[in-house]
């Protein structure tokens, strides 16, 4: 989708003598149904939307996810008709995560190198159902096939190496973007790894494959739900704070954004999504690139959690979190809802 920049300004008003109430009542343009839709300054659609899809081994397999309700994993073959359900619902972009077997696991996670891999697998079957009219988008973070749940590769005191872990995540990219992924998704935070990544691609003649960098993604505590999804939750041990960012930080967002796009990234990603919405507009302002959000599972989980309990309505709490991302001046948004939510835009 477009993204229109918001027009923030933190001048005081001017106005003049005779422009005061009643002659300015801003309640006019709010009176009516028809005169909202023509004042609304942002819309919110189907276009706007990455749909996050678990993937898991087996066939004609539903596998859900206790602590995302709503959420399933799906085997390959399922999750090609998955993508057939965005593309009918108008959704132009899907986003893949293995949830590897645990015998494929291991301290290095080199299953992220294999070219038949699980998630090379899905990348091909989708390809094959929904071609060109539908994006697929792959995470490149070694997560889902390391024995110790972290992003990179650690040394014996559980630190992640940067570069060694960059070199690593150029063949997981060269590996996915063999397999057909259309836009690489870096989450793992390694210094250098757009522009390692970026050169690679070059150099293997995917001149076209982009790259959405996870440029501020922080150190959250809203991931909980994806670590169940993926199978990662329970061999983690300890956080991520080495390498996530830290959630009191925006200036230092700012210096991630710049150098992700001045190493090759085609479009940037602020991740969590609602909490850092501030970041989001900064970003926006200061870069004038295509920004996106990710409204991640633990998000997902407080909207799931709070319309169980009555807090409020399902549908209208999703709709008013997308809309505000894309008043924040976000590209699109990446959420568990999407379906859900341009079924209802369609409706
Ligand atoms: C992998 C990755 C994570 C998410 C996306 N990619 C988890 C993490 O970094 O621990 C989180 C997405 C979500 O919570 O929905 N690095």
């Amino acid at each position: 989708g477009r993204a229109r920049l918001p027009n923030v300004t933190t001048a005081p008003r001017t106005t003049a003598m005779s422009a005061g109430f009643p002659n300015i009542r801003l309640r006019r343009t709010r009176a009516s149904t028809w005169s909202r839709a023509l004042h609304r300054e942002v819309l919110v659609t189907p276009a706007d939307l990455i749909w996050p899809l678990f993937v898991t081994e087996g066939h004609g397999v539903e596998d859900p996810i206790g602590s995302l309700p709503g959420v399933s994993r799906w085997s390959v073959d399922l999750v090609a008709e998955r993508a057939r359900d965005a593309v009918a619902a108008g959704i132009p972009c899907i986003a893949l995560f293995p949830n590897t077997q645990p015998d494929r696991r291991s301290e290095d996670g080199q299953e992220a190198l294999n070219p038949d891999n699980l998630m090379c697998r899905a990348i091909k079957a989708i390809k094959d159902a929904c071609g060109e009219s539908l994006g697929v988008l792959t995470d490149v973070a070694l997560d889902p096939y390391t024995s110790h749940g972290q992003d990179g590769l650690i040394d014996d005191d559980g630190y992640v190496l940067n570069d060694a872990t960059v070199e690593v995540l150029v063949g997981q990219s060269l590996n996915q973007a063999a397999a057909g992924a259309d836009i690489i998704a870096p989450s793992d935070m390694m210094d250098g790894r757009i522009g390692a990544i970026r050169d690679a691609l070059e150099g293997a003649g995917h001149i076209n494959v982009q790259i959405m960098a996870y440029a501020a993604k922080y150190a959250s505590a809203f991931y909980g739900p994806f670590r169940d999804a993926v199978g990662s939750r329970g061999l983690l041990k300890g956080n991520k704070k080495t390498y996530h960012m830290d959630p009191g930080n925006a200036e230092e967002a700012l210096r991630e954004v710049e150098l992700d796009i001045a190493e090759g990234a085609d479009s940037v990603m602020v991740k969590p999504g609602l909490p850092y919405l501030d970041i989001a507009l900064r970003v926006k302002e200061a870069f004038q690139v295509p920004v996106f959000a990710y409204q991640v599972s633990g998000e997902y989980a407080m909207i799931e959690a709070a319309a169980a309990a009555g807090a409020g309505d399902r549908d209208a709490l999703v709709l008013e979190t997308l809309l505000a991302f894309k008043r924040a001046g976000c590209s699109g948004v990446l959420t568990y809802h999407a379906l859900h939510a341009a079924r209802l835009m369609g409706a």
